[in-house]
């Protein structure tokens, strides 16, 4: 098992399959893009597939979601979620996407086993889009979903990191769109994690914010408030249900208490939170010959390591150096 310090066990892995993306969103990277990490430095599929298979089959670990950059970039995502798929006991297998691609991919990827997406989706607005992605892809992303929610990867979730004077009067379009195509929509805080380093926190769109803004059209309760444990949604009842719609106030409502999570990145190394200043390299033990056992030890000891909490309000926190691109939503 994966124990740390504080006993929290963890036993959802998140693995960057790439650092690269299609979009430049403006909360995650510069319109020039960033620096990409060189092929030779990207774990290959094999070594994802190895690392991956030491953590469900020595480590406990019983979820895996593959993240980016942008997933179906990596051109042997369909043959590393079939293989992900092979392992026992079999660890549930989601994607997080920008949803570029997926109207050709979500058929070959739930055939591959994977079982859910999680689809970024931050307005219905194609000018809107372009200001904040860059890109003019909003048509690929909305039929993506479609194509995912065809294709069985159920539920679908939507997430949509709302932005003051941007997007923040799209909140319940996004919700009514959600609610009327069978997606689980889900609004994110901000967090300090775009390349830029421009996040402040008064710009942040809070979790309060975010549900005046929806409970001025429609009424909310709580689902089940005991259930949240280390999921970082608080969902809530849409006018009775059954439809649901998310809040993630990763910043405001911090869940770290109840994380579950640890990271690989796209380069092979663990790290223990989106936030850590402290990440431990698996690549270089591994092409150096480490057996699985000593890859599995070394994985416990980082594991161990990982601190209480993100630390955002502490007045030393410091942005760390990888944007969110390269760890991996
Ligand atoms: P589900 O299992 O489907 O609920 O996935 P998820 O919500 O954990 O994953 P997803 O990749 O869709 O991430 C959505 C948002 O959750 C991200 O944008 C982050 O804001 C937040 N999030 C994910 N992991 C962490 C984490 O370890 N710490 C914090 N603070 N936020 C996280
Ligand atoms: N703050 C909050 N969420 C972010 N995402 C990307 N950058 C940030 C940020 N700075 C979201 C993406 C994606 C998820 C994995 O993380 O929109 O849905
Ligand atoms: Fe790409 Fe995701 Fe970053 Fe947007 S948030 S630029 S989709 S990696």
């Amino acid at each position: 098992m994966l124990v740390d310090s504080f006993g929290r066990v963890a036993t959802d892995l998140r693995v960057s399959l790439t650092d690269r993306c299609n979009l430049r969103c403006t909360y995650c990277m510069p319109p020039e893009g960033l620096e990409w990490l060189p092929k030779p430095e990207l774990l290959t599929a094999d070594e994802v597939v190895r690392l991956v298979a030491i953590g469900v089959e020595r480590l406990g670990i019983t979820e895996v979601r593959y993240t980016g950059g942008e997933p179906l970039l990596r051109r042997e995502l369909v043959d590393i979620v079939a293989r992900t798929a092979l392992l026992r006991p079999r660890p549930q297998i989601s994607l997080t996407t920008n949803g570029i691609g997926l109207a050709r991919l979500a058929e070959p990827l739930a055939r591959a086993g994977l079982d859910r997406v999680n689809v970024s989706l931050d307005t219905l607005d194609r000018e809107v889009f372009i200001k904040l992605a860059h890109r003019d892809r909003l048509t690929d992303v909305l039929e993506g979903l479609r194509a995912a929610a065809e294709a069985g990867l159920r539920p679908v979730k939507v997430n949509t990191v709302l932005m003051r004077g941007i997007n923040d009067h799209e909140a319940v379009p996004l919700l009514r769109f959600c609610m009327e195509q069978g997606y689980e929509l889900r609004f994110i805080e901000q967090m300090p994690l775009d390349a830029q380093h421009g996040w402040r926190r008064e710009n942040m769109v809070t979790a309060d914010e975010i549900l005046n803004l929806l409970t001025a059209e429609v009424d909310l309760v709580p689902d089940d408030p005991g259930k949240r444990g280390s999921a970082p949604a608080e969902l809530f009842l849409v006018d009775g249900g059954p439809a649901r719609v998310g809040v993630i106030g990763s910043v405001t409502r911090p869940f770290c208490g109840a994380c579950d999570r640890v990271r690989l990145t796209a380069d092979g190394q663990i790290r223990n939170c989106l936030f850590a200043t402290e990440e431990s390299d698996l690549r270089g033990p591994m092409r150096a010959g480490a057996s699985d056992e000593e890859l599995a030890e070394r994985w416990k000891a980082a594991v161990a390591r990982k601190r209480a909490g993100h630390g955002i309000d502490d007045p030393a926190f410091l942005q760390p150096a990888r944007p969110m691109s390269a760890i991996g939503g």
